[in-house]
């Protein structure tokens, strides 16, 4: 039997890439278009009901079983490793997760490396590999003021274009690691709607593969 899927979305232009690709999927919610207040919407016809969250709390939501499945950046899964099944990668929302510093800085390796980031735990991660002693800093925000007022001597933190580091005359040192969107689902909630969601990865990963 049928059940109705429950999705968390990122909101915002993310987000809005994402529903795009899972109504081609034949997964639409045209009264999605009408009312950009609400945060929850649904298509019975199609057996499924979409929820706008804030994009780091997609996972919280997919963990706890109150979303069957959702799309988070890798970014998050790195940095709060929800108990999740990562089901597909959608190839958007790509960018890199990476080392920035001011022009010109050099690693003095004599002393301990601060490091600015809103993602403690890549960055300790990270740095626990290459064998760096590191004190870190953790902000929620504006990471790239960091260096520049001296608060830290390298940020870690999320780059797509490179245009934010550039304009405040940083630049980046070394890739962590690739960052995209990620289809996650509940562990228990697969158990019962693998069927249904199978068919949905199935359609995404068409979709995926087209853009190759
Ligand atoms: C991210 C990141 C950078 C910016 C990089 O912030 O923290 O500030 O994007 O993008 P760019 O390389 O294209 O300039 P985001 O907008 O995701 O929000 P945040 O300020 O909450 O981190």
């Amino acid at each position: 039997m049928k059940t109705m899927l429950n999705v968390a979305l990122p909101k915002g232009r993310l987000g809005e890439k994402v529903y795009a690709m899972f109504e081609k999927a034949g997964y639409e919610c045209p009264s999605i278009y009408e009312n950009s207040r609400k945060l929850i919407f649904e298509n019975e016809e199609r057996f499924v009901r979409y929820f706008w969250v804030k994009p780091s709390d997609v996972a919280i939501y997919v963990e706890r079983g109150v979303a069957d499945i959702g799309v988070a950046g890798k970014d998050i899964l790195l940095e709060y490793r929800p108990e999740v099944y990562e089901l597909l990668d959608l190839d958007i929302g790509k960018c890199r997760m990476a080392v920035a510093a001011k022009n010109g800085f050099r690693d003095d390796p004599r002393k301990k490396l601060r490091v600015a980031t809103k993602f403690s735990r890549i960055a300790g991660d990270y740095y626990r590999r290459m064998g760096r002693d590191i004190d870190i800093i953790h902000l929620n925000g504006s990471i790239e003021i960091a260096p520049i007022l001296g608060l830290s001597d390298v940020i870690v933190d999320i780059v797509e274009t490179g245009t934010t580091l550039k304009e405040n005359d940083l630049s980046v040192m070394e890739t962590i690691v690739p960052i995209s969107a990620r289809l996650i689902a509940n562990k228990s909630g697969y158990k019962f709607k693998g069927g249904q969601i199978d068919a949905l990865v199935e359609r995404l990963a068409l979709q995926t593969e087209e853009r190759k």
